[in-house]
């Protein structure tokens, strides 16, 4: 089977994951742009990766435009983000980035990522600053609050290659 990984990545995790999966799957592997100007339909499963934002996944429009077209592959999406994956709001929000039809033909899966403020736009680093004096300045904090408060005020990875193993399984079956 010819699979293509296609990426978009700001700080580098949901690229680290595409290059996983890519060597594993032994597939190609492009970063989202390049993909533009590439013939994507000599491949049978196309695979894309975008970082969570808001529980949006980056670029997923892009894909999802070119669905129609490649209803006859296996379609793939997984989304890195800073949550870890036992986060259970995760399967409440990824689903609605897809309607009922898409959810039919797209798998998606996702892969926690981390924070990485040094690679991080001035645009995202400010986010994230007012998303953290939001929280901070929150009366009744939830111990959710506090320990989230505690993960976001620096820098961290908490990528690990166990959790392409469902999409390489999926993938091969
Ligand atoms: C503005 C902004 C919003 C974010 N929203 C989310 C989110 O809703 N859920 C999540 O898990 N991570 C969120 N993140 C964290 C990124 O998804 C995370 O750092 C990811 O690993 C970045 O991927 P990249 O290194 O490929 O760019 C957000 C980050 C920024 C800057």
């Amino acid at each position: 089977m010819k699979t293509i990984v296609i990426y978009n990545s700001k700080t580098g995790f949901t690229k680290k994951y595409a290059l996983w999966i890519a060597e594993k799957a032994n597939a190609d592997c492009v970063e989202l742009d390049e993909a533009k100007k590439m013939e994507i339909e000599n491949y049978d499963a196309i695979v894309f990766g975008g970082w969570a934002f808001g529980g949006s996944i980056s670029k997923l429009n892009w894909f999802k435009k070119n669905i129609s077209k490649w209803s006859n592959k296996k379609l793939i999406v997984f989304c890195v983000g800073a949550s870890p994956a036992e986060n259970p709001e995760i399967d409440e929000t990824l689903p609605k980035n897809f309607s009922k039809e898409e959810l039919e033909i797209v798998k998606w899966f996702y892969c926690p990522g981390g924070l990485d403020y040094e690679k991080m736009s001035t645009t995202s680093r400010m986010m994230m600053k007012t998303f953290l004096k939001v929280l901070k300045a929150k009366k009744d904090k939830t111990e959710m609050d506090i320990e989230q408060i505690k993960i976001l005020s620096s820098s961290y990875d908490i990528s690990d290659k166990k959790y392409i193993e469902p999409i390489i399984n999926y993938l091969n079956s």
